[in-house]
């Protein structure tokens, strides 16, 4: 007797597909601060600017030199609504007669960004 095995083996193939899924997480929330809002700098900065754009030559914080100090300035222009923008028409345009006759020449942008002097006033305006 014979017993005819058939084996029929039938090669199980499996295909295996690995598929990864990379999940790009995309930390695109930069904290970018407004450049519209306050740009509050500290004393250090403000000296910086003050030596880059020759302010310093004749301003000072608390003395007077060839301009008023900013301290005088500060307390001529403090709570009036439109301080900062008088003040930064009068840096941009320079110009005498609040203080004296001694005028203020013009600091054009090329030697004070708009960025620099927005942050020059409201830090004169600090003191
Ligand atoms: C050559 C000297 C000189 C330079 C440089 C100069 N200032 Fe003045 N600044 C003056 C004088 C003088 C006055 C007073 C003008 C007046 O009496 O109206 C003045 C006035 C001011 C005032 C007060 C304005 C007001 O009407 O109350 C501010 C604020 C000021 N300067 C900021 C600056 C800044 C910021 C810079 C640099 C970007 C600068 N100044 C560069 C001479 C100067």
């Amino acid at each position: 007797m014979r017993v005819l095995g058939v084996s029929y083996s039938k090669p199980n193939q499996e295909v295996r597909m690995k598929i990864r899924v990379a999940a790009l997480s995309v930390a695109g929330a930069f904290a970018l601060s407004s450049f519209a809002a306050s740009a509050a700098i500290d004393d250090k900065k403000a000296q910086e600017i003050m030596t880059k754009a020759g302010c310093a030559a004749c301003h000072h914080v608390d003395k007077k030199l060839v301009g008023p100090a900013y301290k005088e300035v500060a307390k001529k222009h403090k709570g009036k609504k439109d301080a900062a923008a008088v003040l930064a028409k009068k840096i941009r345009d320079g110009g005498a007669g609040a203080y004296g006759q001694i005028p203020m020449p013009p600091n054009p942008p090329a030697r004070l960004s708009d960025t620099d002097l927005k942050a020059m006033v409201e830090w004169v305006l600090s003191k």
